[in-house]
């Protein structure tokens, strides 16, 4: 049966899918062909009318398994020549080795074109390098006729003039999306079957190189929990013994789940909704993670506004939290600096005890009475504290501009965002150390108290600060690496991103405790009365011992540059997230060109909804949205996900892919920890969440009920998401019977898999022959698509400028 003639080469080589891409485009004046009846309904066969298709017909069975061996000859590097190679006689196997002679390629490859290529094609120099530029412009020109022949306009020969090679090569194929990709290819030096610069996605973007995925994620991963809880949790759960069942989650838990987020993104090069075409029916999970990712998004934000405003007022000769003199003091005040701890209380020793008992810093009254101006109920709204709000404005203008580019100008940002923090912790840890006392606070921070280690407490936080700190489930790590290269290690990523997220918390530990341990020396009291964590520690207890060091103002400004760039690296991510599932949903040309609007929209929604939580009882709702909205859900999301993609897609598919996308499966270890023990962890912590569970309350502010209802509803409504979408998936889904329809909701999509036609290799060939082994092998052409696009005038514009387009995949 005669078959496209590229309908194995175009997955496999670069060059080869050009010609298919530009083929395909021309879908509209191929003829459906009577196809096996397994086949018919979801693939249109596709036969050329031109004279270039004829004589080929698909090998049955041919690309089963090529895929696998295909990723690994890529690893090597060069694989790729062989595959481009039709055999002398008619068949398209691929399997067969044919020798990689130029001269045999040539021959092989002159074949498919018509008589014109192939006397353009005679004058390329098969290794020159500046010749060869020239030689496949006019190559990729004299194409037209063949395309032509298949119903193509070619818009160079109508209009007459070639220009420079590339814009010839550029106009002469349609649609141009295509042909500029095809120039690219072979103006990058490519010849036909070598592997050219086949691993980006130039529709979506990439990331500029791989640090800039590792910086950001790093900045992703590491945010204000790092500095601000993990300190306390260790020193509350055992000092250093806590480190080890730390380490134990973070290798059971933390690296699988790291590593399963990161590669079920890169392989999809999808954000958190696209990469559920590996299971329709679980759809929802990416919609709660886009829920959880805005709630996280919309107080993160406010947090990071608190930073700034810290920032900016600490821009002074004193700071304001210094001593107890201010009109928003209480006769309680008592200021670390007030030596005699007088202005109000009696001087003597009795009364001095007392007053420590009960004093209330003057850098509480700061946050409480000023900054928050802190109204006495939840429901009491109040007004807006400005100066926050001008703030709120500031963080999300900056969040904003860092985005406006998508990954390519963020990425550039992590440079500094990502870094920067790591200097001014070594900058603070350096000066705490050298304060007295401050090796007391440390001790604290890391004396192992071993007895608690078999507390099942300890092990529930040391688990859920994992979990939580890496920021598995939130959408995030799936985002930012669907921007990855195909073929980029994100297993290798992924260990030195979660080494480099725990290691980070044990730094901030030092940081954090050597200060209050010079503090609480000061003061002449137990560590204990001055550890804290949250915002009582970034807002209260640090600045207050910031306090007491010369040039005070200097490392405040450090501390909460430092709390803003951990806070804006997290930020980034969150609204990439919610901005590229919105967009990968859409999906069309005209939502990819107005990215920046979205990103736009996105961020004044954020801001809006932001401003509730600058009210005088804004804290309240940030503690409670922290408390409710991003926990229990979280957790549910990830054991969700888990168990979609390894028991409902299946381990072994997902291990192919694996292979496919790496060179190699993941290492065993992975495997048993994806399928058993890391589900088993995140059971774990919901149970544990679910037992330790106590109503929340802030300082002596005890929640109202109506209140703790409303955090429980957020919870709710992204993991309600789930259900409802799967529901609504069986019930849209085609079968008889409820069993029928829930195997075809979950049965992966047709268009699962990578998201460029040339890594679809193995299982997801776009399989012209009956032979298919499942449904992921065939490809249905889209005339109407295609035709849609031949009609658009105007190239795609990427985000980085070339065009390409990706729904051409065959
Ligand atoms: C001690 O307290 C008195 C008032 O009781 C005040 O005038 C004085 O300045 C204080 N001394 C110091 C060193 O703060
Ligand atoms: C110490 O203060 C208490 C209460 O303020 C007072 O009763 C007592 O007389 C004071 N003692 C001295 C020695 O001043
Ligand atoms: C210490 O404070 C408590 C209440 O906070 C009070 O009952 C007690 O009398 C005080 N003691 C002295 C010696 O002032
Ligand atoms: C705090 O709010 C109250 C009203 O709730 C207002 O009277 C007061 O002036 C505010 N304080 C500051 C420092 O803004
Ligand atoms: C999916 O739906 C089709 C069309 O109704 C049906 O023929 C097929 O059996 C279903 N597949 C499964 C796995 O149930």
């Amino acid at each position: 049966m005669p078959a496209h003639p590229c309908a194995r080469m175009c997955t496999r080589v670069h060059v080869c899918a050009c010609v298919c891409m530009c083929v395909h485009a021309c879908a509209r004046v191929c003829t459906r062909v009577q196809a096996p009846p397994r086949a018919r309904r979801a693939l249109p066969l596709c036969v050329l009318r031109g004279r270039g298709c004829r004589g080929y017909s698909a090998a049955p069975g041919a690309g089963t398994g090529a895929g696998r061996w295909g990723a690994r000859e890529a690893e090597r590097g060069g694989g790729g020549e062989r595959r481009c190679q039709p055999p002398p006689t008619s068949k398209l196997s691929f399997n067969s080795a044919a020798p990689a002679a130029a001269a045999a390629r040539h021959r092989a490859w002159r074949s498919p074109l018509p008589p014109a290529a192939r006397g353009a094609r005679s004058h390329r120099g098969p290794a020159g390098s500046r010749g060869r530029g020239r030689g496949a412009a006019a190559w990729a020109r004299s194409l037209c006729p063949w395309i032509e022949a298949c119903g193509c306009r070619c818009r160079s020969q109508r209009d007459g003039e070639p220009g420079t090679p590339r814009r010839a090569a550029g106009n002469a194929l349609q649609p141009p999306g295509m042909a500029d990709k095809c120039s690219e290819g072979l103006l990058n030096g490519a010849v036909p079957g070598e592997r050219g610069k086949q691993d980006k996605s130039v529709k979506r973007g990439n990331w500029g190189n791989q640090i800039e995925f590792v910086l950001t994620s790093v900045g992703y991963a590491v945010g204000l929990g790092n500095v601000w809880r993990f300190p306390y949790l260790c020193y509350r759960n055992g000092g250093g013994a806590f480190m080890f069942p730390y380490f134990i989650m973070l290798v059971f838990c933390g690296i699988p789940l790291f590593f399963m987020e990161l590669s079920f993104g890169q392989f999809a090069s999808q954000g958190c909704l696209g990469v559920w075409r590996v299971s329709p029916m679980f759809k929802g999970v990416g919609y709660g993670m886009m829920v959880v990712s805005t709630y996280i998004g919309i107080y993160y934000n406010v947090v990071i506004c608190i930073a700034f405003y810290y920032f900016f007022v600490s821009m002074t000769r004193v700071l304001p939290w210094t001593y107890c003199s201010n009109a928003w003091n209480t006769p309680d005040c008592v200021g670390v600096l007030d030596g005699n701890l007088s202005s109000h209380a009696a001087v003597n020793l009795t009364h001095l005890l007392n007053a420590t008992q009960k004093r209330t810093s003057p850098s509480k009254e700061y946050w409480r009475r000023y900054v928050l101006n802190l109204s006495d109920d939840i429901g009491n709204l109040g007004e807006v504290r400005l100066p926050l709000l001008g703030c709120l404005g500031v963080s999300w203008v900056v969040v904003f501009l860092c985005l406006i580019k998508g990954v390519k100008s963020s990425g550039k940002v992590v440079y500094f965002t990502a870094t920067f923090p790591y200097v001014v912790l070594t900058i603070l840890f350096v000066r705490g150390i050298t304060l007295e006392g401050a090796l007391t606070g440390i001790m604290y921070y890391l004396t192992p108290q071993w007895d608690k280690i078999l507390d099942a407490k300890v092990w529930g936080d040391a688990a859920s600060q994992i979990f939580y700190s890496l920021g598995c489930a939130w959408g995030g790590l799936i985002t930012m690496a669907s921007y990855n290269k195909f073929h980029n290690n994100c297993y290798r990523d992924s260990i030195i991103i979660s080494i480099t997220n725990c290691a980070t918390s044990v730094y901030a530990g030092f940081v954090i405790f050597s200060i209050l341990g010079f503090m609480a020396n000061h003061l002449g009291v137990d560590i204990s009365k001055v550890a804290d964590h949250g915002p009582g520690l970034a807002f209260v207890a640090y600045p207050e011992a910031l306090t007491l060091l010369p040039i005070s103002p200097l490392w405040s400004i450090l501390f909460f540059f430092m709390l803003i760039l951990l806070g804006l690296g997290t930020q980034f991510c969150l609204l990439e997230t919610l901005v590229t599932a919105i967009v990968d949903e859409v999906g069309n040309e005209w939502i990819i060109r107005r990215k920046t609007f979205v990103t736009l929209g996105v961020a004044v929604a954020g801001f809006l909804l932001g401003i509730p939580l600058t009210t005088q009882a804004g804290i309240y709702w940030l503690l409670l949205m922290d408390n409710y909205a991003a926990s229990f859900s979280l957790v549910v999301i990830s054991c969700i996900m888990c168990v979609a993609i390894m028991y409902i897609y299946g381990h072994r598919n997902y291990f192919k892919d694996i292979e496919m996308m790496l060179g190699f499966p993941p290492p065993f270890f992975f495997q048993i920890c994806w399928r058993f023990i890391s589900p088993a962890i995140i059971f774990f912590i919901l149970v544990f969440t679910v037992i330790q569970y106590r109503p929340i309350s802030y300082n002596d502010y005890v929640y109202p009920t109506w209140a703790i209802s409303i955090g429980f509803l957020m919870a709710l409504s992204s993991v309600i998401c789930i259900p409802i979408y799967a529901i609504y998936k069986v019930c849209r889904s085609e079968g008889d019977t409820l069993l029928e329809r829930l195997k075809n909701a979950t049965k992966a999509s047709k268009d699962w898999g990578p998201a460029l036609p040339e890594h679809r290799s193995g299982r997801y060939a776009p399989a012209f022959s009956p032979s298919t082994e499942s449904h992921l092998e065939v490809q249905p052409l889209h005339p109407e698509k295609a035709q849609s696009e031949a009609a658009s005038a105007s190239p795609v514009q990427g985000s980085n400028g070339l065009a390409h387009s990706q729904d051409s995949r065959l």
